[in-house]
């Protein structure tokens, strides 16, 4: 008899007994059909978090050949595929069973982008899927019947039906295209001095504020001539589109002209898109971060001088720690943050920045004089963060026009259309120049470096919860980053509550610096290589992780309130 047949006893004779029973499932189980199942854990009872199963599965039973899996992004977008027929399938077979989350199958749910998670993951010759599973009961009781459906009805048959129909390896082969053409852009980009590019035809407004699916009735876009350039990929034709340099680009335009949508694009541009999102080909570099004033932060010892010096009571800016940073020292921590953390690419929108941390105008200069004044603005820093530390920036400006002066492109928002206006800006500096003085203030120099004190982030109890996508509870503490919506699932900020917890535990080390952790997080995004970050943390079998930069760890760790820092 198979291990699995004996499983399905098990389970009839289980009918009518104490949910514990259900513990003595844990273990693995060869079925016929010749998958494996793992059942990793078992619930406490049929309202607690539900049971954690994987199903691993040889590729040649899915009709999944060699060159579907040929290299990363082909690995990607068939891990990401075969998750999405999977999640559809779980839904298919869960049914109300009993009690709580009896009878309910389900996975982590990709949306719009496609990102190397941890329930699916495809080795040499198969693939593995971690799911969870309410296991039924009516009340404490086994529900017998039902558990003999869900393994021995529902599995064989989710199984079964995953195997690529005609259909599915048409659609896979375009989930690939649309993967392995994003990604030559990419390299095009950074090969050729560009940060971000936007393709012809694409599809930038989201259907609401809460939906990130393609506003279908929305105006594709159209680069001006001007910024247009022509990359070829793989398949297909070569793309055309706007294409944005490294250095200073200004998007402005009218209110309510798609300035915002534009540059939120831009900041998704990190991830690969579903086909049919609109944005596939919206592609932006890997280092790139968005920025914002965000008052009532904490911040610990961040060197912010460069920007705030001569704070009311001698406070120190150069180890500036705050519980409660203000508009303006809120965005400069950021931005210090940002830059320490490599990244190469800011993003601002007026909308959500801090206006005194942007521009002081001539009047303000002459009101105020600078001595009195602890900002110095990014507008008289923002060049120095190009030319001295290599960081681009692109930044949404309605109101503040003295930003013109620096600027080294200029895209006016029309109708949601683009138009070059580098030129025009130009001349009108020219024509009108601004009053306002640079402020002399010396050359910015290298913010201090600093590191994370690993202990600080060890808890006691070291429970990760989610509550939506800019929140995180970590043991008691919250930690909130409002309005930083680079995070597209909760499995991201798991993987973000588990990197916290092996800092805590000293895996990485006493001292940590962001930087240190980009190779062996780089090769879980570029690659889907789990398993060492995996083992490293201790976390064998991790349930609904995806791929996150040390970019965005490094947001949420310095948002820690226990966090401590030091040089
Ligand atoms: N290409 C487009 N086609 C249709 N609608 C669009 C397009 N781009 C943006 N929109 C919609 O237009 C509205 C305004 O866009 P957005 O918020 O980007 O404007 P904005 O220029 O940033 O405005 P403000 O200056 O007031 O901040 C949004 O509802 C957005 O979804
Ligand atoms: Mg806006």
């Amino acid at each position: 008899m198979s291990k699995y047949t004996q499983l399905i006893r098990m389970l009839k004779s289980m009918d009518g007994k104490s949910y514990k029973a259900y513990k003595d499932i844990r273990g693995e189980y060869k079925h016929e059909q010749g998958f494996m199942l793992f059942i990793d854990h078992v619930q406490g009872d049929p309202f607690a978090s539900p049971s954690k199963v994987t199903v691993q599965i040889p590729l040649a039973m899915l009709n999944i050949n060699e060159d579907m899996n040929e290299n990363p992004r082909r690995k990607l977008a068939l891990e990401d595929f075969m998750l999405r027929k999977f999640a559809k399938l779980l839904k298919q077979y869960s049914k109300n069973l009993g009690t709580g989350g009896s009878g309910r199958f389900s996975t982590d749910v990709p949306g719009q982008e496609i990102i190397f998670r941890s329930n699916s993951v495809v080795k040499s010759d198969y693939i593995q899927l971690r799911f969870y599973m309410g296991l039924p009961a009516f009340g404490r009781r086994i529900n017998g019947k039902g558990a003999v459906f869900m393994f021995n009805e529902a599995i064989p048959s989710i199984v079964r039906e995953l195997a690529l129909t005609k259909t599915d390896v048409r659609e896979l082969w375009e989930h690939i295209y649309v993967v392995e053409n994003a990604y030559a852009i990419r390299k095009y980009l950074e090969e050729h001095g560009y940060v971000a590019f936007v393709a012809d035809g694409s599809l930038l407004p989201r259907e609401s504020g809460v939906s990130d699916k393609p506003l279908v009735s929305g105006i594709p876009f159209q680069s001006p001539e001007s910024l247009r350039i022509t990359i070829p990929v793989p398949h297909g034709e070569s793309v055309s589109g706007m294409a944005i340099k490294k250095g200073i680009t200004l998007i402005t335009g009218g209110g309510f002209h798609g300035k915002s949508t534009l540059l939120s694009a831009i900041a998704k541009g990190i991830f690969y898109h579903i086909p049919g999102d609109g944005r596939e080909y919206v592609v932006t570099t890997y280092d790139t971060l968005r920025v914002r004033a965000e008052d009532g932060r904490k911040v610990e010892k961040v060197d912010i001088s460069m920007f705030i010096n001569g704070l009311p009571g001698g406070k120190d800016t150069v180890h500036f720690s705050t519980d409660n940073a203000s508009g303006s020292t809120s965005q400069a921590a950021s931005i210090i943050e940002a830059i320490q953390a490599g990244a190469k690419l800011l993003l601002m929108d007026e909308d959500t920045c801090a206006t005194n941390f942007m521009v002081r105008d001539y009047r303000m200069q002459r009101l105020i004089p600078k001595k009195y004044e602890p900002i110095t603005p990014l507008i008289d820093r923002i060049q120095e963060l190009y030319d001295k530390f290599g960081v681009s920036t692109i930044m949404v400006v309605g109101g503040l026009g003295d930003f013109l002066d620096i600027a080294d492109t200029v895209i006016v928002m029309e109708y949601y259309e683009p138009y070059d206006f580098t030129d025009k800006a130009r001349q009108i500096v020219k024509e009108y120049p601004s009053q306002r003085i640079k402020e002399e203030v010396p050359p910015a120099k290298e913010p201090l470096k600093r590191f994370w004190i690993s202990k600080s982030l060890s808890v006691s109890k070291p429970k990760v919860k989610v509550p939506s996508l800019d929140k995180v509870i970590y043991g008691k503490e919250e930690i909130t980053f409002y309005g930083y919506d680079m995070f597209n699932t909760y499995s991201q900020l798991q993987f973000i509550g588990g990197l916290m917890q092996a800092i805590g535990n000293g895996k990485f080390g006493t001292l940590v610096d962001p930087l240190e952790l980009k190779d062996i997080l780089k090769k879980v995004w570029d690659e889907g290589l789990w398993d060492e970050i995996l083992s490293h943390i201790g976390l064998k079998k991790a349930y609904s992780f995806a791929a996150v930069r040390h970019l965005d760890l490094a947001v949420v760790i310095n948002r820690y309130r226990r966090l401590k820092a030091s040089e």
